[in-house]
């Protein structure tokens, strides 16, 4: 019995579930408090470190999952690929040639990121059945867009001139990262991930004809070689409104939208055959309890209640007020109260 599975699969729920994106990191002081200690790569790679960080925001808030501490980058060391964080991702050398995908690695199933498994069974054997928790990694194209590009810049021109220049060299690359993307999410069910979250973080640099070419076919290939683990698949992508209905044709048991995106319209247009999470602006936040409690209960309102996972719509801002989070916590679980019985 989970509020967050349920709601996944569109059964009724008494209320709806809610978790936050980046609900582990730098708004909660206790985080903070780790953080003073030992750096985000050392926090990352220790997997009691790690299990402790990802049971933070438990322990202050009735979330309805947990989300395992890793970054997006997690599974890029098994290609042989250096990289820091300052605090984004910074490689040493980018990847641009085809010599340089020739040159990675091939990781084999077990050798990709065991930290994260083993943080993942160290967090289930704390929760059990109680609260399910989310595995997670990038879309090929959004890792492929910090590979090339070499961090995170505004943009990723280097990205784009690839995908213009030589999209032949980058799709390479990205059928090696769809096949590394398929392996770290399988080794992460079998480590006790109850459903898998696909960040396409960068979806909307591209227009939709080139994202047809250069990004769906290898989206597809992660959404259907996961498709057998049978959790739930929730595919995020972000600012990318001209791309909404595309990502929600892809074979996933829901979309993660950002505040762009009109859920309520969305909703009519899929028509129940996916769940849909989001989608809470994190700015709104930093405004304070009241206009989070406010901006809450008006979603609640205007979003069918089946189907829907409460959630923002990207990453908690790291100076994101604690009595906001609380407000918000507040007025989801206010449903329930309201309505006394199963919503439908
Ligand atoms: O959601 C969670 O609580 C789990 C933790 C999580 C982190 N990164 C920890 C982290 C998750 C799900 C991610 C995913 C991630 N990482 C994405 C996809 C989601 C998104 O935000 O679009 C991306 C693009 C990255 C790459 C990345 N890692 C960036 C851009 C940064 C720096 C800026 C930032 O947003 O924090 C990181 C570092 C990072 N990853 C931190 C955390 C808590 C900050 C490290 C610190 O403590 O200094």
């Amino acid at each position: 019995m989970s509020l967050f599975l349920d709601a996944l699969r569109g059964s009724p729920v008494p209320r709806r579930p809610l978790w936050l994106m980046r609900q582990a990191g730098r708004y909660l002081p206790e985080y903070r408090a780790l953080r003073a200690k030992h750096d985000f790569s050392t926090l990352s790679r220790e997997p009691s470190l790690a299990a402790e960080v990802t049971l933070q925001p438990l322990r202050r808030f009735p979330l309805d999952a947990a989300i395992v501490f890793a970054d997006l980058m997690s599974p890029i060391a098994a290609l042989g690929i250096p990289f820091d964080f300052a605090p984004g991702p910074v490689l040493e050398s980018p990847v641009r040639s085809a010599a340089d995908i020739a040159s990675l690695a091939e990781p084999v199933r077990g050798e990709i990121a065991p930290e994260v498994m083993e943080t993942l069974r160290l967090v289930k054997s704390e929760l059990g059945q109680r609260v399910p928790v989310i595995g997670f990694a990038g879309a090929p194209w959004t890792l492929a867009a910090y590979l090339v590009e070499g961090n995170g810049r505004r943009g990723f021109p280097a990205l784009r001139a690839m995908a213009a220049g030589a999209p032949e060299i980058l799709t390479s690359l990205m059928e090696r990262l769809a096949d590394l993307v398929v392996a770290y999410a399988k080794d992460q069910v079998e480590a006790g991930a109850d459903a898998v979250q696909i960040f396409d973080s960068w979806a909307g640099l591209l227009c939709l004809r080139d994202w047809e070419r250069l990004s769906r076919p290898y989206l597809l290939k992660v959404l259907e070689g996961i498709a057998g683990t049978g959790v739930p698949r929730i595919l995020f992508f972000q600012d990318a409104p001209h791309l909404v209905d595309a990502y929600a044709a892809l074979p996933a048991e829901a979309v993660s939208v950002d505040w762009r995106t009109d859920v309520p319209a969305l909703q009519r247009r899929l028509n129940g055959s996916k769940a849909v999470q989001g989608n809470l602006d994190p700015a709104l936040l930093l405004a304070g309890p009241e206009t989070t409690a406010a901006a809450a209960r008006d979603l609640l309102q205007r979003v069918a209640p089946r189907g829907h996972v409460f959630n923002l719509g990207h990453g908690i801002l790291p100076d994101t007020p604690l009595a906001s989070v609380e407000a918000l916590v507040e007025a989801v679980h206010g449903e329930e109260r309201e309505r006394g019985d199963t919503v439908h």
